[in-house]
């Protein structure tokens, strides 16, 4: 069988730490080109990872290279633009969280992978932890019985340390980035949630807000660094869901589960990634897997999911309709925070 040709749009941190590994790793894929805005970066990255072409933009590198494939991993605000012209181009597409800066944009993004028939999928790696897994069958098994309540947490120290933009990143930057910790870090808790509950959020209420960060010559960055959110199912089971580029020392990456009959703790424990308390005092711990850091990078599962969805024909669990629901989410806390109000969303 001839290996899928698989074209990259973007040459940062994520495709060095994830997508660039991962695909070299997949025996039916065959990295044929990668494109950078900016042409040393792209030969640089080519380099390291034997790619043999480099582009300085995607629009050409998509005609020229004709790819099965393209992953999207450039900076939010051209998410929408290049994902719709790779798809146009006949490529089944993998693209970053978030989906797209704007909700139209989302929405053109869904309408282009229906009317060229190619797959797209967005890259919500939290959904493959092994213990989210696990989670999300104990819960729908309804052995801890209705879910109540739930805490979910994301947060670090901030992107600067990370992002391969340096010193000024883009991350900070409303123009390229739209959203701050919230657009980061947020959209993979609120992902992560419909996943684990599997039921949509109808309400919201957040403070999405700046408090430290800093641009190098010393004013606030204008994206927010933190936001506490509160929302609710459509069964009514309330939570609340906090982002944050502010933290110090370790991230925290945890979610906490609240049923009927007992908690599931995700990621909350060095050593055990999810901690069943039960409400008679019983206690189970599981050792399935660890959380991947900024510092350390484990296998996503993003790259051989998306493959295979293409090799078998299978369209994408984490598709674009998915992507959309969980940036619907997304939007309704800005609004929130900006109206000072309960926002509804509708689906
Ligand atoms: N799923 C995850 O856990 C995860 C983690 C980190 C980043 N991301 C997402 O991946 C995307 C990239 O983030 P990153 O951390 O690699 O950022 P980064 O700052 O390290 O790199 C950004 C890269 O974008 C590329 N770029 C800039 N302008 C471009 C253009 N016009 N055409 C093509 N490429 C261009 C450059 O190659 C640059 O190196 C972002 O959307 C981010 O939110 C996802």
């Amino acid at each position: 069988m001839s290996k899928l040709k698989l074209a990259i749009i973007g040459c940062g941190s994520i495709t060095k730490h994830r997508h660039l590994p991962e695909a070299k790793a997949n025996e039916n894929v065959e990295v044929v080109a990668v494109c950078s805005g900016n042409l040393k970066n792209a030969e640089s990255v080519a380099k390291m990872f034997d790619v043999p072409k480099v582009y300085a933009d995607y629009e050409t590198m998509l005609k020229e290279e004709k790819p099965d494939a393209v992953v999207v991993a450039a900076p939010n605000y051209l998410h929408a633009d290049a994902t719709i012209k790779a798809l146009e181009a006949g490529a089944h597409v993998l693209c970053e969280k978030p989906m797209a800066t704007t909700f139209e944009d989302c929405n053109r993004m869904v309408d282009t992978a229906k009317e060229t028939g190619k797959f797209l999928m967005i890259a919500h790696n939290q959904r493959f932890n092994a213990a989210h897994i696990k989670a999300r069958q104990i819960i729908q098994s309804g052995e801890l019985g209705r879910v109540l309540s739930f805490k979910t947490t994301f947060g670090h120290g901030g992107p600067e340390g990370w992002s391969s933009d340096r010193p000024d990143t883009w991350f900070f930057h409303k123009e390229k980035a739209a959203f701050g910790s919230m657009g980061d870090l947020g959209v993979h808790k609120i992902d992560l949630m419909r996943f684990l509950l599997g039921e949509e959020f109808v309400e919201a209420a957040a403070f999405v807000t700046t408090l430290a960060k800093r641009y190098p010559g010393g004013g606030l960055i204008d994206v927010d660094d933190n936001a506490v959110c509160i929302l609710k199912t459509h069964s009514g089971a309330i939570g609340t869901l906090t982002a944050s580029w502010t933290y110090p020392g370790s991230e925290d990456n945890s979610t906490v589960i609240y049923c009927e009959r007992g908690s599931i703790t995700l990621y909350g424990d060095p050593r055990f990634s999810m901690i069943i308390r039960y409400a008679n005092g019983q206690k189970a711990y599981f050792e399935l897997d660890t959380m991947q850091t900024n510092q350390n990078q484990t296998k996503s599962g993003v790259m051989d999911e998306f493959i295979n969805c293409i090799l078998t024909n299978t369209p994408p669990e984490i598709s674009g309709e998915e992507g959309l629901k969980t940036m619907k989410v997304v939007f309704a806390c800005f609004e929130s925070a900006q109206t000072g109000r309960v926002v509804r969303i509708d689906y």
